[in-house]
């Protein structure tokens, strides 16, 4: 008998081995979305799943219902990845996993944010923090959302020939590892429903897969616009423009947050380079596996194009714009963010401005280029190019 053992644990590692390989295989072969294409090393493939064991545990303590659909959806997939890439999970998520499903959790998306301080309409109607969706194929737990909103504006309106850039410049292993959602940041029932007919038109493939979603804000969400306190010495119209454009951007944002690990924002009038997905899902990922720290990827330069920002670090960056919704412009509450995050305030200009671009790290190239000379405050021309696009000539 003694003899035996030796040889029975040889077969047995041998065994254990092939099944852990048949199950790694089942997985790549079940699940397209963990199954990219190209050559994921298995150090990508354990940050990345790190990074979704921290959104859930994120959601799990924000009692976000949405956890519950995640595991019941992926529970038993997760639970294999992680004991193969042999990944430490809070007990708490652990035990939910091996559940499958927990009672008693709170399915109220969004009613985490603090907001009611700032915004004391919403008391009691927290129904108005929650969009009109236009159209939803319901996809989550993608790599990037892309958040786009959108207003009508007087002259030109390049929404369409952007959104088709957007998907054209995804290959479908991108696209299905994506969620593209455009918010028509307008309380004109009538204008949202002929904008999203005409997007569902002219961009079937997408919406019909899933890829591409429209939202639009509840009408009540908006305070009282034409009672905002002038500020920075700007006009009233600015004022208005500028508040109501960072509320636009908190409720984006408050919608996209669990659906994905990354968050990017775009604008309505660009044209993406080919492959910017996947250059950025690397991007973020080579960081995270160096464990170099970073709060904002920028592959966009102006504006708040193309900055990428983790899900799980969203929340903060959502109640800055609303608690200063009326005071600045959106780019300049990020810096402000950043510069609070980041800055000594006993130290020299040049140590802060050191300080920021660790956190705040800029791509060395601009994946978005502007399409539109028109701003979408009514007069505004915008002339600013990015002058790093990897295309030259556009
Ligand atoms: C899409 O592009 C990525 C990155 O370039 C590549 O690894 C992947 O194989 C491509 N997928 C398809 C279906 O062509
Ligand atoms: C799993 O990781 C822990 C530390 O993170 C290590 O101590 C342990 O040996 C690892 N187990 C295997 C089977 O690699
Ligand atoms: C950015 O850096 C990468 C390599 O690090 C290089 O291949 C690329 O050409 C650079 N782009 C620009 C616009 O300098």
């Amino acid at each position: 008998m003694r003899f035996h053992r030796p040889k029975f644990c040889f077969w047995l590692f041998i065994f254990i081995t092939l099944l852990s390989c048949f199950t790694v295989m089942f997985i790549f072969i079940s699940d397209t979305r963990i199954a990219y294409d190209h050559p994921l090393t298995k150090t990508y493939m354990k940050m990345e799943m790190e990074k979704i064991i921290e959104h859930m545990t994120r959601l799990y303590e924000l009692k976000d219902g949405e956890i519950q659909e995640i595991i019941e959806h992926f529970g038993p997939i997760l639970k294999t990845i992680v004991k193969t890439l042999n990944i430490t999970v809070p007990e708490d998520i652990e035990s939910l996993m091996v559940a499958y499903k927990s009672a008693g959790m709170v399915s109220a998306p969004m009613s985490h944010f603090d907001l009611f301080t700032f915004l004391p309409h919403l008391w009691s109607h927290e129904d108005f923090l929650k969009p009109f969706i236009l159209h939803s194929r319901g996809r989550n737990e993608v790599s990037i959302v892309f958040g786009i909103p959108t207003v009508r504006r007087q002259k030109r309106n390049y929404l369409i020939q952007t959104l088709i850039s957007f998907v054209k410049n995804m290959n479908q292993t991108e696209q299905d590892d994506s969620l593209i959602v455009v918010m028509i940041a307008e309380v004109d029932l009538e204008y949202t429903r002929q904008l999203s007919e005409e997007i569902k038109n002219r961009l079937s493939d997408a919406v019909n897969s899933g890829l591409l979603e429209i939202i639009a804000p509840s009408p009540g969400y908006y305070p009282d616009l034409k009672n905002l306190r002038l500020t920075l010495g700007d006009s009233e119209d600015r004022v208005r423009w500028r508040s109501k454009q960072n509320l636009d951007f908190a409720l984006l944002m408050m919608y996209c947050q669990p659906k994905g690990s990354f968050y990017v924002q775009l604008e309505d009038d660009l044209i993406a380079r080919p492959q910017y997905q996947s250059l950025m899902k690397q991007t973020a990922l080579q960081r995270i596996a160096d464990e170099q720290e970073w709060f904002i990827l920028d592959f966009g330069g102006l504006g708040f194009i193309g900055k990428m920002i983790r899900s799980s670090d969203l929340p903060w960056l959502i109640q800055f714009i609303i608690m200063f919704y009326n005071d600045k412009p959106g780019d300049w509450l990020l810096e402000g963010l950043v510069q609070t995050k980041a800055c000594h305030l006993g130290r020299s200009r040049k140590s802060c401005k050191n300080a920021k671009d660790g956190i705040w790290v800029k791509h060395n190239e601009s994946f978005f280029q502007h399409m539109g000379t028109w701003s979408s405050l009514a007069g505004k021309i915008q002339l600013l190019k990015a002058n790093n696009f990897y295309n030259k000539s556009i």
